[in-house]
């Protein structure tokens, strides 16, 4: 992928999914953080002083990073882990790749694995999409999660949302033939819009609006509930 640059050759400003929030951790989750990272927390090379991007030169090995070739789910945004975490361990035959730009999330989810770090976990920190385009070989994924991505309600911020034309190549690129996309929105806008999205990209069939199998109700789901709004899921097929 090559950067996109000005006239003059600076790099052109990205428009990102995600604000930047503090980075402060809970000490717990720091200690958690400081315990597990180096085990779980994948350390990919990145471009000069960058904390969110990945040079697009790297390529990620699954079975080097996972020690086996299983089959792999590529969670993208995992939050403090309520998806990743429950089925992980429901998994134990799969792997799970967590994409995760705010690090205070990683520590509470490494926080949460407690003293008994889940085998088939791993997580990059990096700003995903940036990072996949580039991150891990073609076809590595046998699904890709993105559960509850950040809303941006604002007709202004909409073009901020992470699912769109360009994220739905990068997607289709890193799944295998048949593989699954699996989206969980608690905005009616974002459905709609996601679903627009993929009916258009060329390469993927809607297979299911059931609920995902694996997904537990996350903190995000129940907070959507409670403000009265209506859960989607939606399963998109690589054709
Ligand atoms: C609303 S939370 C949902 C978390 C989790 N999926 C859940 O259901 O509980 C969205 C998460 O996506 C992360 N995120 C947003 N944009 C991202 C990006 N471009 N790459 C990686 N993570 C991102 C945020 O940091 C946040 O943790």
């Amino acid at each position: 992928m090559s950067a996109r640059t000005t006239d003059d050759g600076r790099p052109l400003a990205r428009t990102r999914s995600f604000t930047r929030r503090g980075a402060r951790m809970k000490d717990r989750h720091q200690a958690a953080y400081d315990r597990l990272a180096p085990a779980l927390v994948i350390d990919v090379p990145r471009p000069a002083a960058a904390l969110t991007t990945v040079d697009p030169g790297f390529t990620l090995d699954p079975a080097a990073a996972f020690g086996r070739t299983a089959p792999l789910v590529v969670e993208v945004g995992s939050g403090s882990g309520d998806a990743l975490l429950h089925a992980a361990a429901a998994r134990p035959d799969w792997d799970f790749l967590a994409v995760e730009v705010w690090r205070p999330g990683i520590g509470q989810c490494l926080a949460r694995m407690g003293e008994r770090p889940l085998p088939n976990v791993r997580f990059v920190e990096a700003d995903a999409a940036q990072a996949l385009p580039t991150l891990l070989p073609a076809a590595a994924a046998r699904e890709v999660w993105t559960f509850f991505p950040d809303p941006w309600p604002k007709t202004r911020h909409r073009k901020r949302r992470l699912v769109g034309p360009a994220f739905a190549r990068t997607v289709h690129r890193l799944l295998q033939p048949a593989g699954t996309w699996r989206l969980a929105t608690d905005w009616d806008d974002y459905a709609e819009h996601a679903r627009a999205v993929l009916d258009e990209a060329s390469g993927f069939t809607l297979a299911s609006t059931e609920r995902a199998p694996l997904r537990p109700v996350t903190r995000f789901e129940a907070k959507g509930v409670a403000a009265g709004r209506r859960i989607t899921d939606l399963a998109y097929r690589r054709v």
